[in-house]
């Protein structure tokens, strides 16, 4: 056998026996990883929906929420959410007039989804430390800064859920793509030709070509 026949050989050997793409695996199988344990999905799978869907059970009321607050969080978003130094705010704030300060108060659509955030990203230096009773009774107490529920209100599974933020109507859930809406004209159409372009954002420096990723495909 010619050296170059014996290395086709010696492959034909490698796969054939290589295990990874052998019968009996799933499909998408490549021969390395392994299954993700249900205890592994379920470490992962800690989202909230806006209608409470995934809080866990556990409650947590204003007053225990104020004492974790001012340990856990304070330092960044100031005793009361009013933002230490360039911190988010969390509480106040408006979104008419020039400046818009968008917060929890102002701005956030759900209370369920706050409680997802703080429980999933927050304290910024160590996300997902806090027991679930803990991002109750924060949620509760940021809801409260808010005046959004009163001193005496616990958070739990059912009554985040029942929270109507100031801002629920003020997001436009419905994708509104194409934003413009031409038809097609099929017949008796107007000349191209006869067209006569009266007024363009070209010239105005509107749109500097300068910035931004080249556009190589317009003239320069
Ligand atoms: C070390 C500083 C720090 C600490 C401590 C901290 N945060 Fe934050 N927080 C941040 C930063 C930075 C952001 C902005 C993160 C971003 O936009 O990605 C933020 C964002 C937030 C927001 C979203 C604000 C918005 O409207 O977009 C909430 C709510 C929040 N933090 C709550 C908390 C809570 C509750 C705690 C305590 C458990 C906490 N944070 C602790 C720094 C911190």
């Amino acid at each position: 056998m010619s050296s170059w026949a014996r290395h086709i050989a010696a492959a034909a050997v490698l796969f054939a026996a290589s295990p990874a793409w052998a019968a009996g695996q799933p499909p998408g199988y490549y021969g390395y990883g392994t299954p993700a344990t249900p205890a592994q999905i379920a470490g992962w799978a800690i989202s909230v929906r806006p209608d409470g869907q995934g809080l866990p059970p556990g409650h947590g009321n204003v007053d225990h929420g104020a004492d974790v607050f001012a340990q856990q969080c304070a330092p960044c978003h100031g005793t009361f959410g009013e933002g230490e130094t360039r911190y988010p705010k969390l509480a106040g704030g408006s979104l008419k007039g020039d400046r818009p300060e968008p917060t929890v108060g102002s701005f956030w659509p759900y209370a369920t989804t706050l409680w997802d955030y703080v429980n999933s990203s927050m304290p910024f230096p160590a996300p997902h430390s806090l027991a679930p009773d803990d991002v109750y009774a924060i949620t509760a107490y940021v809801l409260n800064l808010n005046n959004i529920v009163p001193n005496d209100f616990v958070a739990d599974q059912n009554s985040l859920p029942k929270v109507k933020m100031p801002n629920r109507d003020g997001f436009i859930w419905k994708d509104p793509r194409p934003d413009t809406h031409d038809t097609a004209c099929m017949k008796a159409c107007v000349d191209p030709a006869a067209v006569k372009i009266t007024s363009s954002a070209e010239g105005k420096n509107l749109t500097p070509r300068t910035t931004g990723p080249l556009d190589t495909s317009l003239p320069q």
